[in-house]
């Protein structure tokens, strides 16, 4: 079974390498691809921008693509670079044979904002990255006759165990800017869906996938990773991540940090960001739009149906 795993120095490409090199009903050789090679056994490949390397041609088994950018603020064209096109790239080494296991986002599927602040850029999604998600989507069913999985997480967190994670990305954002006080209010719904999953639970549904007996191509296996309606809520999520922060602040002599207030969405647009437009300096614009993107994490308020 040769296996291809893309974006393996990633949060999620990562601890599926380990899950799948830990597990001994996967036999023959595992290749792991990355854009920046950390030692010479990954193999360097910027797809998309580059042709592959000739130890990349051949037959594959399986091909696990967890490569993306995961910037939130890309523009429609700079989603389409980072991702759309690096996925046709990988595409083009499958065959019909190869079980292509594409890790996308629950971010695709769900119900969309009711305001699309960004106008019809995005065609409804919230930000470029979804909606490049999205558009990885509708490459891989369209572009690949064989047998295709779509794994859809929602936002990762360390291991259940000890936290450990490979990059402090994604959600990791929101304790990042409540330690800089730039997060000064949350704007979200209290009670909304905060829809997080631990990196290990992520990686054992994508391995799963790959020693499961492939889907009939042409009827594409979709698996969504969440907790539905027994989800954590944002409250508790902001709750948590600021008790376990102050908690840790106090073994450090650090003073507590301040739970910030919750602030409605609707209020948010409506009022709160037309004030600020006018009256902030551009990097304070600048913050304020970077957390007005979190708006798709703190405003669920229908859950994800899991698979
Ligand atoms: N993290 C989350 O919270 C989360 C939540 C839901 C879904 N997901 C999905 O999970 C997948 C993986 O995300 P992640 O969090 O693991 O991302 P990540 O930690 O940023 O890792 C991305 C990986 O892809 C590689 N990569 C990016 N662009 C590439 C390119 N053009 N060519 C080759 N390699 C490239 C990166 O290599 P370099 O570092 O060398 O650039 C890195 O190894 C994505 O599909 C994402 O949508 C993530």
């Amino acid at each position: 079974m040769r296996t291809l795993v893309t974006g393996a120095t990633g949060v999620v490409g990562t601890e599926v390498v380990d899950r799948l090199r830990a597990d001994p009903a996967r036999p023959g050789p595992l290749t792991r691809v990355a854009r920046r090679a950390p030692d010479a056994a990954v193999t360097t490949w910027n797809s998309g921008t580059e042709p592959p390397s000739p130890d990349l041609s051949g037959h594959w088994d399986v091909i696990v693509h967890t490569a993306a950018s995961t910037r939130w603020t890309m523009s429609r064209v700079e989603a389409q670079t980072a991702n759309v096109e690096p996925l046709r790239a990988v595409l083009a080494l499958a065959d019909r044979d190869t079980h292509v296991v594409h890790v996308s986002t629950a971010y695709v599927g769900g119900v969309r904002a009711q305001e699309d602040l960004r106008g019809p850029e995005f065609e409804g999604y919230r930000n470029g990255y979804e909606w490049s998600r999205a558009a990885c989507e509708s490459l891989a069913r369209e572009e690949h006759d064989g047998p295709l999985t779509i794994v859809r997480p929602p936002l990762i967190v360390g291991r259940r165990d000890d936290g450990r994670i490979a990059r402090f990305s994604g959600p990791y954002t929101i304790v990042h800017a409540l330690v800089s006080g730039l997060a000064a209010v949350v704007v979200g719904d209290p009670d909304g869906y905060a829809e997080i999953s631990p990196v290990d639970d992520v990686a054992e549904a994508v391995a799963s996938a790959v020693l499961a007996a492939p889907p009939p191509p042409a009827a594409p296996h979709v698996e969504v990773i969440a907790g539905g309606g027994g989800s954590l809520r944002l409250s508790a999520m902001i709750d948590i991540a600021c008790r376990t922060l102050n908690e840790f602040r106090a073994r450090h002599g650090a003073a507590p940090i301040e739970q910030p207030p919750f602030v409605p969405t609707s209020t948010w647009n409506r009022f709160f960001l037309p004030l600020a437009n006018q009256y902030l300096s551009p990097f304070q614009h600048h913050a304020v739009q970077l957390l007005a993107m979190f708006q798709s994490y703190t405003s669920m308020s229908t859950p994800f149906e899991p698979t």
